[in-house]
């Protein structure tokens, strides 16, 4: 793979673990991270593991839509064009709805406008063969498969970005607007491969499974989530769930091997293709998604 594999959120959990496996395989890295200085300590760990691998560390704060702009521009200018771009930075707000600087709301404007934003100006310059991932998750559909996390419920993106002064403040709904981004980035990664793959740039969506072991449930009350570590060693054998490394693997090959061109377009969980919610597949979602995005991140729609 010629050109580096960028990955956000590159400080823990899955980020962290598949840069070090896209190191493995030999991959050029640009890291995106909120903490430059921790990013650049993982660098240095990358580095003495897989020495020779070339790593560039940038800013970047998926939440905050200037500083990604200015993320973007960065990479055009010095070349960094990702041959992979792991759309992997995610969080989860059980305490209310937060709003950014920007004034979306957290979840929404992290995990899904953050990456529109950095993906818009580079999309058109990436080469052949480029994949774009972005990651989901089983709790967009809720139920037994999600381990009874809450499934995603669909308002439209313009309200999901701006809820109402009345929207539910409680834990629950906190975890539903979780669920519905990653509903939107499955859809997300629909509407990209859609709009891209005639210019040989594809788009994949990866579901890494349940990662108990992970920083995701960090806002969590301290209880919960002593509970949760607790269940953890039983949680990552059943089925659904896995453990980091093994999700990393899985996600640096999706990003990077040759052999993982026919699941382009799809929704992956392993390394096989899944369907997911029909909600996903609804016309107009995607387009939905990502205009919005465009327009939240003060990107006009007819230039991306
Ligand atoms: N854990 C699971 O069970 C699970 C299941 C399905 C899908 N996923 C998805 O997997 C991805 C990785 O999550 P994880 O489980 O590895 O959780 P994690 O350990 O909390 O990692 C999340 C990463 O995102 C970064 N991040 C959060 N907000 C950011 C922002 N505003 N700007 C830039 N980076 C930001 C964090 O940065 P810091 O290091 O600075 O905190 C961290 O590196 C997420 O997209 C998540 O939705 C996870």
């Amino acid at each position: 793979m010629d050109g580096p594999a960028l990955i956000t959120g590159a400080t823990s959990g899955l980020g962290r673990a598949t840069a070090f496996e896209l190191a493995r395989r030999g991959h050029p890295l640009v890291l995106v991270v909120r903490d430059l200085d921790r990013g650049e300590a993982t660098a240095r760990e990358i580095r003495e593991q897989h020495p020779g691998v070339v790593i560039e560390v940038r800013h970047g704060d998926l939440s905050d839509l200037t500083g990604v702009h200015v993320l973007a521009d960065s990479l055009l200018v010095d070349g960094l064009l990702p041959r992979a771009v792991v759309c992997n930075a995610g969080l989860q707000v059980v305490d209310g709805v937060q709003r950014t600087g920007d004034g979306l709301e957290m979840t929404m404007a992290t995990n899904v406008v953050g990456h529109v934003a950095l993906l818009a100006p580079l999309l058109e310059h990436l080469r052949p063969g480029a994949r774009i991932v972005t990651l989901g998750s089983e709790t967009h559909r809720g139920g037994l498969r999600a381990f009874g996390f809450p499934a995603a419920r669909w308002t439209g993106m313009r309200t999901l970005l701006d809820p109402p002064a009345e929207a539910p403040r409680s834990s629950n709904a906190g975890r539903v607007r979780y669920s519905t981004s990653k509903l939107a980035c499955i859809a997300l990664a629909y509407e990209i491969d859609r709009r891209w793959r005639d210019r040989g740039v594809r788009a994949v969506c990866f579901d890494p499974g349940l990662m108990p072991a992970t920083g995701l449930a960090r806002e969590y009350p301290p209880a919960v989530r002593a509970v949760y570590a607790a269940l953890t060693p039983a949680l990552v054998r059943m089925p659904g769930a896995g453990s980091v490394s093994e999700s990393a693997g899985n996600l640096a090959w999706l990003a990077g091997d040759p052999a993982a061109e026919g699941l382009m377009g799809s929704y992956v969980s392993g390394r096989r293709a899944r369907k997911s919610s029909p909600e996903t597949y609804r016309d107009g979602i995607g387009a939905e998604i990502w205009e919005t995005s465009l327009v939240a991140a003060g990107i006009d729609p007819v230039d991306a």
